[in-house]
């Protein structure tokens, strides 16, 4: 338990040798530019006459950046205050509460770690603590879910089901902007939905460790609520680029399987997390994903001769252990279904 970076590192005032990175993934500098050109998307124009231009929008970013923020997204801002504090109450439990839920086996139904899931033979750790669980259908799940705080089941249950609401909207518009057939994204293809919460302690020195290393998400889309603390960085043309926080919108990002779906039309990018000196920073995450047998494949209506599809069609578990057994490396996790162009 004492593991948990939570639960240790309130009052640490050097930052752990266990936790330095090795020189070259070392942040260093942490005010990177912001990347003040991330399209924010106002969904409250997702209806006609200002339909096309949203959609047009969303697929530009999807393509350039890989990430959007979008406002006006029907998640009242009650529902985003009530779900950031009771998170943040969750990080914020006396040790003996978290006991309980900790766990690396990734095949049960709510876990609560720190790093990685292989902690126990890393060398460097991750200054951050992951809580997840699925989502979806709440009935299913919602018992496995953490007991205290005493209101996370109630305000967490409606949190996620606006969330999802909101995700297959954006996947609506994706799939007419695209061209496909309505509801596309409907069924087996968005059928899992996880909540996975990353907890970045206040950290004694951001510059020599990583919340995150640079990862793409292995999911459909993400859907993520940064607050108002910075740390989230996209990799674009060779430069990292802060995300801006605004604090009742939710960054979206493009994961490796519509990136497969759309023959490359949108791309996943690749983004880290750096951690904060100041304050602590708590991210709630929902990964729309494809049901484990589920075939991903680029979509039939994007391939045609002059179009040859770039991806061999694989089971979306069978990608899944490929990118949990690669440490998360994108490229180690989606070579061996890339075709010759
Ligand atoms: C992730 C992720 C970003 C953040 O969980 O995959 O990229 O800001 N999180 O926590
Ligand atoms: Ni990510």
């Amino acid at each position: 338990m004492e593991k948990l970076v939570s639960s240790w590192s309130i009052n640490v005032q050097s930052l752990p040798e266990n936790y330095v990175r090795p020189p070259g993934q070392r942040p260093g500098k942490l005010i990177v530019p912001s990347c003040k050109s991330l399209p924010v998307v106002d969904l409250g124009k997702a209806t006609s006459p200002d339909r096309a231009e949203t959609i047009q929008k969303i697929l530009e970013a999807s393509w350039e950046f890989g990430f959007f923020q979008v406002i006006n997204h029907g998640v009242s801002d009650d529902l985003i205050n009530e779900g950031r504090s009771i998170f943040s109450e969750f990080f914020n439990m006396p040790a003996e509460d978290k006991a309980s839920l900790y766990s690396t086996d990734i095949d049960k139904s709510c876990i609560l770690y720190t790093s990685n899931l292989n902690y126990d033979i890393e060398e460097v750790h991750l200054w951050r603590d992951n809580l997840r669980h699925p989502c979806h259908p709440l009935e299913e799940y919602v018992q496995f879910w953490p007991e205290k705080p005493t209101k996370y089941r109630e305000v967490v249950g409606a949190f996620s089901v606006e969330v999802r609401k909101l995700s297959l909207k954006i996947l609506d518009l994706i799939s007419e902007g695209l061209g496909l057939e309505q509801g596309f994204f409907g069924g087996e293809l968005s059928k899992g939905q996880l909540m996975s919460v990353n907890h970045y302690p206040r950290c004694p020195d951001p510059s020599l460790t990583l919340g995150l290393p640079k990862h793409i998400d292995p999911c459909l889309i993400a859907v993520l609520l940064q607050g108002d603390v910075d740390g989230l960085q996209v990799y674009k043309d060779g430069q990292w680029l802060g995300v801006e926080p605004l604090p009742y919108a939710f960054v979206i990002n493009i994961g490796h399987q519509l990136e497969v779906i759309s023959n490359g039309k949108l791309r996943g990018a690749e983004h880290r997390v750096v951690t904060n000196p100041r304050e602590a920073r708590t991210t709630p995450t929902t990964f729309i994903n494809p049901s484990p047998d589920c075939v991903i494949q680029p979509a039939e209506a994007l391939v045609n001769a002059s179009n040859p599809p770039l991806y061999k069609a694989f089971k979306f578990i069978d990608y899944f252990k490929t990118f949990t057994a690669a440490n998360g490396d994108p490229e180690t996790a989606l070579n061996p279904y890339k075709l010759q162009a």
